[in-house]
């Protein structure tokens, strides 16, 4: 089998390619805009040309301003419906809703949807938040021992990015299950779970602060983060505290035979000093 990985120079999508070459049996290529086989999700022609002769496409999903990642997706939706790819694996969210707050929620959904209509055989990992992703909001903390976020008494089942790519690595190589898989970490966590679990590893009390969305959006702009990501951060602390990250799933156990991996060990990198 032929199977490309698209985002193949990025974390999520690298760890795919390794592992889809590890396993041998199968040609592998990995796409992105730098790579050997140059795939630029602004250029339907290039997507075209690099999906031409693959059987299965793992799909890692754009990322950026939303108007912008719907227009990559229906690219890749169209490059896969001309070049006739017959299974796609497609990195997806546990929140799709389109009625979410959470502007990926949006994305993801309007990706999901898209591909049901192409007649492709499709599997879908919906996964949860990457811890490794969430812990970038610690770093404030570490300073000043307090993690303001706008959580309210929420959960999140974080997931490390490596079981996310182990699930999509598996999916790729079995045949189509024609559905969602809600690919989460081992445990729902509250904000104070987040904060203690920072806190064990720098030997530091750490405490969270809620705060509400006004506060929050005004703190992040303050750290000099870009107008779209504090938006972006925003929207997705709405969706979840609307209880959207919170489910637990046995998925990465089922697909991959191993449990998933805790907060605390996705995120020593950060967690140490
Ligand atoms: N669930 C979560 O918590 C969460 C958090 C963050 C992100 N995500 C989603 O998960 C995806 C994978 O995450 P990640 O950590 O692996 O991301 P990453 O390390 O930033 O990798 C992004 C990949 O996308 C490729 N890319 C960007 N723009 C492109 C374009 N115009 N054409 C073709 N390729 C392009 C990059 O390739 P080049 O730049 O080399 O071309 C790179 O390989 C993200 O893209 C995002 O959709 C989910």
């Amino acid at each position: 089998m032929r199977i490309a990985v698209t985002g193949a120079s990025g974390n999520v999508g690298g760890q795919v390619v390794s592992l889809l070459t590890a396993a041998g049996g199968d040609e592998v290529v990995g796409l992105s805009r730098r790579g050997p086989v140059p795939a630029d999700y602004d250029d339907p022609a290039s997507l075209r040309a690099a999906l031409t002769g693959i059987d299965t496409l793992v799909l890692v999903t754009s990322d950026g301003e939303a108007a912008r990642v719907l227009t990559h997706h229906a690219h890749l939706v169209s490059a896969v419906e001309q070049t006739g790819v017959g299974h796609v694996v497609a990195l997806s969210g546990l929140d799709t809703d389109l009625a979410s707050p959470f502007c990926y929620a949006y994305t993801n959904g309007v990706l999901e949807a898209q591909l049901s209509r192409t007649g492709c055989a499709v599997s879908v990992v919906r996964a949860s938040l990457f811890a490794e992703f969430f812990a970038g909001f610690l770093d404030a903390a570490r300073a000043t021992g307090e993690l303001r976020l706008p959580a309210s008494d929420a959960r999140v089942s974080l997931v490390s990015r490596a079981d996310v790519a182990r699930c999509l690595a598996v999916l790729a190589r079995a045949e189509p299950t024609g559905r969602a898989h809600e690919v989460t970490g081992p445990a729902a966590l509250s904000m104070h779970d987040v904060a203690a679990v920072a806190g064990r590893a720098w030997d530091t009390p750490v405490s969270y602060a809620d705060v509400d969305e006004p506060t929050f959006v005004a703190q992040t702009a303050r750290s000099g983060e870009s107008p779209w990501w504090t938006y972006a951060y925003a929207s997705m602390f709405a969706s979840i505290r609307e209880r959207r990250w919170d489910a637990v799933s046995a998925e990465v156990r089922t697909l991959t035979g191993r449990d998933p991996v805790p907060f605390d060990a996705a995120c020593e990198f950060r967690a140490t000093r």
